[in-house]
């Protein structure tokens, strides 16, 4: 039930982010309250944009994503999203969410992520919270826990903290403008288990428990090797907060990685030889490089095979127009 006749509209822009220490598993389910804190890089260029009309016509929330009314699986966690939020913060109105991704859907580039806190931001203008950043960083944490990251440009650390209000992403005020991504696109396929999916399978795996003790004891690491800019003590600790998320992965019996997956990081081994190059990879088999803006001219002849994208920090989730008529 909508409480004027008004139609609102609100649309919001947000980059993916590429965690460095990564995020594995909830404490709290509904929430998406993590049981460690992460740390992100956000990337310029792979993004969402998303419009949201507060419409009192509707009868029920609507998701369309590229254009296309998304299946009803889709519907049903866009609905359990915005009723959770119309509960929390004692909201009225259907919604028609419009989301138009500048990301391959679903391959591990968390555009999970740019939905929900392009999401977030427009939900908070048409439903007016008036939330400050770390309010935005959190609505959009109960859509998707990465998305927390994404409301801020730049480095991102999410506390994991314990409840609503004190789990929320705040960014760091290193600057790092030499720190380049080359996001490497082996498929553009629909992961076949979602990583909420995936993560509760982890969660009753012995392997978890080393999961969060090892991102625990890579946190304080990770931040001093960003706020000292030094890419030869970060790469390292990026990758093995990448392998840690996959061998956990594996204890459950899933595998992100496909066969283009292994050849390609067999062929990485080779270049980490030649460059200062690093990898890393979210819930999918795609393979993010990290790398210095220095060497890319030198790195490039050796990636012109693959499909590539090449990114580095990106700024902070924006409303680009609103209007009520
Ligand atoms: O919040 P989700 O459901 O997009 O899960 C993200 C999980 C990883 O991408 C694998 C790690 C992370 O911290 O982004």
């Amino acid at each position: 039930m909508a409480t004027t006749n008004l139609i609102k509209t609100s649309t919001a822009c947000a980059n993916i982010n590429i965690a460095l220490l990564k995020y594995w598993g909830k404490k709290e389910e509904k929430l998406n309250i993590p049981y460690q804190s992460s740390i992100s890089l956000t990337l310029d260029g792979l993004y969402t944009t998303s419009t949201l009309t507060l419409d009192p016509l509707l009868t029920e929330d609507v998701l369309f994503i590229n254009g296309k009314r998304v299946s009803e699986k889709e519907q049903i966690k866009i609905r359990r999203y915005l009723n959770l939020v119309r509960e929390m913060y004692h909201r009225f109105g259907f919604i028609k969410v419009d989301s138009y991704n500048h990301v391959p859907t679903g391959a591990g580039l968390a555009s999970s992520a740019s939905s929900y806190a392009s999401i977030a931001l427009a939900l908070n203008n048409i439903y007016n919270l008036k939330l400050d950043q770390k309010g935005l960083s959190s609505l959009a944490r109960l859509g998707s826990g990465s998305a927390s990251r994404s409301i801020y440009g730049g480095f991102s650390v999410w506390h994991h903290g314990e409840d609503h209000t004190s789990s929320f992403a705040e960014q760091l005020s290193s600057k790092w403008d030499e720190l380049v991504f080359i996001v490497v696109i082996l498929s553009r396929e629909k992961k076949l288990v979602s990583s909420r999916e995936a993560m509760k399978l982890s969660l009753e795996t012995p392997a978890y428990q080393n999961f969060i003790a090892t991102s625990n004891s890579l946190y304080p690491k990770m931040l001093e090797a960003i706020k000292k800019q030094d890419l030869m003590r970060l790469g390292p600790l990026v990758e093995t907060s990448s392998e840690l998320l996959h061998s956990t992965i594996r204890a459950s019996g899933i595998d992100y990685y496909l066969k283009e997956t292994y050849e390609f990081l067999d062929y990485v081994k080779e270049l980490k030889k030649r460059f200062p190059l690093f990898y890393t990879l979210d819930a999918g088999p795609n393979v993010k490089i990290l790398t210095s803006r220095q060497y890319l001219d030198d790195i490039m002849p050796f990636f012109k095979q693959y499909e590539i994208v090449i990114a580095g920090a990106g700024g902070e989730a924006y409303v680009q127009t609103e209007s009520t008529r």
